[in-house]
């Protein structure tokens, strides 16, 4: 071997250990909840916690800076909703921080789903009164079916709620979780004296001094002294773990790795109680980036060359510049700004320039990234949520699934003129995933047909289509709300079974049945029982 070669060798090597190691700090995770359990004031306090901001505040204030400057997000403004989700990007200790934000809003669980597909686990925050909320539910299932690693925070717990024995057993018989309490609560909610950190023993006082804007000093003190001060919240706290531990309540990393076993904590993230165990937990438990499953089986792992998944594609994020952004989760290798990649979908090459990460609404320049990191690449050509974006050894990713729709609304252009503007907008609303673009293949007049988990889906599309492509539209709601996707045979059965099911057709030609409600469909198959009915799409822009 040359000693050219050799030095070639040894620098790949070590850029090889240099990534490794990058990924290996990685933390990539999302939280998920109802609205309102307390997910925007988590995570400021996590970002207080973890140094990122030096007040908690910091991230509505950027929140509000940016609704300010942009005209389709007026919407999310008036509404008091977050329809994108945004990354924000924080290290502490040595550890590095992605925390992928989610859409609160039901009618966005898809944007969810994506975001779920790009992180490497979770956490589920529920409100100490309310417990598990149908939003909770629906995005644990997401999460389940995904297999993330998961830990549950019971946030709240300075105001009356569930006793903690009472939360386990509602989260067990909702959610079917198993649950291993890594602190436990002395005292009830509403009369919260503090925690009992599991792993050391220490206990965490509660006080609300320590709340606000500013992090504050917690008191941790040996398990032996505090006992002594609340005697009888004490020996009601040793029962109920002696209890918990009888029913097998312990740690188990294999289950909690396979998403089976759910770490739990209490605490109070407005009054800034339990963060900072909870991000300890979160640095020393949640998985790093590591090797990813590819489409033909095969694990790329994270020291190979750069390999990247778009999870979200969203254009016109700021009206100054009027682009395209694609997110990107690096799964393998490094990400270096300019670099050349090749979209596996398309077989085409494009340059990665302007990339940038998000923290927050704002944009900053982002030199280089490593696996479980996020970044945002300005884009021209036809990039599409799901594809997968390589350098080197071809490789792509599995498509990121879709949930079939349960509204319907056609949608008409009022204004010919603008009938080039209204088609280009509604194939670049279907290629970012805002709405699903569909036809009735059979029908005389193919007016297009959006689908979508909610209708609120349905206002971003108009109000996009009006204010970034000028065109003026007309929606009608249809009467469906069920739908499976299916196959020509199935299509056929649909519609010579009933005038109120449909077929509707997507651009890459996949079926969709659609039903007046869930029973029409239930009784459909039950009379078909070899009818293919499937209730996961999968993204036609991820198949190579
Ligand atoms: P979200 O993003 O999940 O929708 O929830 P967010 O953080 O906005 O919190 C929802 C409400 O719950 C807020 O009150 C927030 O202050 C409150 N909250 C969050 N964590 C705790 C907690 O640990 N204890 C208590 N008691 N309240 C908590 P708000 O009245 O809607 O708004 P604000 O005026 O307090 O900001």
């Amino acid at each position: 071997m040359s000693a050219t070669t050799t030095a070639h060798a040894a620098a790949a090597a070590s850029d090889a250990g240099k990534v490794a190691a990058e990924a290996a700090r990685r933390r990539t995770f999302a939280i998920i909840s109802h609205p309102d359990a307390g997910k925007t004031t988590l995570t400021e306090k996590l970002l207080l916690y973890a140094g990122a901001v030096g007040e908690a505040g910091a991230v509505k204030g950027r929140r509000g800076r940016r609704a300010a400057t942009s005209d389709w997000m007026e919407l999310e403004r008036r509404r008091g909703i977050s329809v994108s989700s945004t990354v924000l990007r924080f290290e502490h200790d040595g550890v590095v921080f992605n925390l992928l934000d989610t859409p609160g809003h039901r009618d966005f669980s898809e944007d969810t789903l994506r975001v779920l597909a790009a992180v490497d686990s979770a956490v589920i925050l529920l409100d100490a009164a309310r417990g598990v909320e149908p939003q909770t539910e629906r995005l644990f299932q997401v999460a389940r079916a995904r297999g993330i690693p998961l830990m549950a925070f019971v946030n709240k717990y300075d105001r009356p709620g569930m006793e903690p024995l009472a939360m386990i057993d509602h989260l067990e018989s909702t959610l079917g979780l198993s649950l291993a309490p890594l602190t436990w609560p002395v005292g009830i909610p509403g009369d919260f004296r503090g925690v009992i950190d599991r792993r050391d023993g220490t206990f965490h006082r509660f006080t609300r001094s320590t709340g606000g804007a500013q992090v504050a000093g917690e008191q941790i003190l040996a398990a032996r002294d505090a006992a002594g001060e609340d005697a009888a919240l004490w020996a009601v706290a040793e029962e109920e773990l002696e209890l918990v531990d009888a029913v097998g309540g312990g740690f188990d990393a294999a289950g909690f790795a396979s998403g089976e076993r759910v770490p739990l904590f209490f605490g109070s993230a407005a009054w800034n109680f339990g963060v900072g165990l909870l991000l300890g937990a979160l640095a020393e438990l949640a998985p790093p980036a590591r090797a990813r499953p590819t489409a033909d089986g095969e694990p790329r792992g994270v020291e190979e060359p750069f390999a990247a998944q778009v999870f979200k594609v969203q254009a016109n994020m700021d009206p100054r510049h009027r682009d395209r952004v694609a997110f990107l989760r690096v799964c393998s290798g490094r990400f270096e700004r300019g670099m050349r990649a090749t979209n596996a979908r398309t077989g085409r090459g494009l340059a990665l320039s302007h990339a940038h990460e998000v923290f927050g609404q704002e944009r900053e320049v982002l030199d280089d990234a490593y696996p479980g990191d996020v970044v945002g690449v300005v884009i021209g050509g036809d990039v599409r949520v799901g594809d997968t974006l390589y350098a080197g050894r071809p490789v792509g990713f599995p498509p990121i699934p879709s949930i079939t729709p349960e509204h319907f609304a056609t949608i008409s252009n009022r204004d010919s003129s603008r009938h080039k503007q209204f088609r280009r907008g509604l194939t670049q609303l279907d290629q970012e995933g805002v709405v699903h673009v569909l036809h009735r293949e059979h029908a005389q007049d193919p007016v297009p047909v959006l689908g979508g988990v909610g209708p609120m889906q349905f206002e971003v599309a108009v109000e996009r289509l009006r204010t970034e492509f000028g065109a003026d539209v007309r929606t009608e709601v249809l009467p469906w709300q069920a739908a499976r996707v299916t196959d020509a045979g199935g299509a056929a059965t649909v519609l010579a079974d009933t005038v109120r099911s449909d077929v509707l057709v997507r651009s890459d030609g996949m079926q969709l049945a659609v039903f007046p409600n869930r029973f029409v469909l239930e009784r459909f198959a039950d009379r078909h029982p070899g009818v293919r009915l499937d209730r996961i799409m999968r993204d036609p822009v991820a198949r190579a």
